[in-house]
């Protein structure tokens, strides 16, 4: 069979589409890693008020991914609710799919891309459930759409129709209105404490910098990884 390209079947529309995109077609911040901080949070908090200050869109979002009993890798968008020197704070429903796999497997990894300055930030280690109170008062902290969309719980479960969630939403935020500090007792904070933070900066030359720190017994090593 030949091998030719001529011989190869045009691409399709789709994948056209595909090769006309670009990465970072614009101006890239340098990082000089030299110049790090010995830990990772004042970097990540560094490098989040500088992605805000750049106008990069939903700075706060960020891939969590977890895996199942098994071992088999999930993903999903939540949104940073805080970090600090517990670790990086997130929160969700305890019978969600991922609160299920946390419950069985408390480890976790969290991905941070700002491409308005082609940087990644990569957290991995344990995760840990805040006490109770702690969800509380975070949920409480937030918009009434936040307290409606956590009554109204269920998260992950099937659906029958559409309408049974309308019917659900409605309740949930006339209940958030009505008594704005009710309880959503599944709804959880989840920490996790890093092990592992990456930095990533593009670079438009490929030379790609990668800082890595990982957390020894006392302190906090850091190193340069190939791109
Ligand atoms: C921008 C964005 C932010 C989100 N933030 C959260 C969040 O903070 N917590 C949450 O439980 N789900 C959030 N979601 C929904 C999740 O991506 C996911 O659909 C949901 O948590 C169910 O995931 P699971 O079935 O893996 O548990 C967000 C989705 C998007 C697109």
């Amino acid at each position: 069979m030949s091998t030719e390209p001529s011989s190869s079947p045009p691409p399709s529309e789709f994948v056209r589409l595909l090769r006309t995109q670009r990465v970072w077609d614009t101006e890239l911040p340098g990082f000089t890693p030299d110049t790090a901080p010995a830990e990772p949070l004042p970097l990540f908090e560094q490098w989040f008020a500088e992605a805000v200050a750049a106008g990069q869109t939903e700075p706060h979002t960020m891939s969590l991914a977890t895996a199942d009993e098994e071992g088999r890798p999930d993903v999903r968008i939540v949104m940073l609710h805080g970090a600090d020197e517990e670790g990086w704070h997130f929160a969700s429903h305890a019978g969600s799919r991922k609160g299920r796999q946390l419950a069985a497997r408390p480890y976790a990894a969290l991905g941070f891309y700002w491409p308005v300055q082609g940087r990644q930030i990569r957290v991995r280690g344990r995760v840990t459930v805040a006490p109770p109170e702690v969800a509380h008062a975070d949920l409480h902290a937030r918009s009434t759409g936040a307290l409606a969309s956590a009554l109204v719980g269920r998260q992950s479960e099937v659906l029958g129709s559409s309408e049974e969630l309308e019917r659900a939403s409605e309740a949930a935020w006339r209940r958030a209105q009505e008594e704005p500090g009710a309880p959503a007792p599944s709804w959880t904070v989840y920490v996790l404490a890093p092990d592992e933070v990456e930095f990533f900066q593009g670079d438009p030359h490929r030379r790609h910098v990668r800082l890595a720190y990982h957390r020894t017994k006392s302190t906090w090593h850091r190193e340069l990884l190939w791109p």
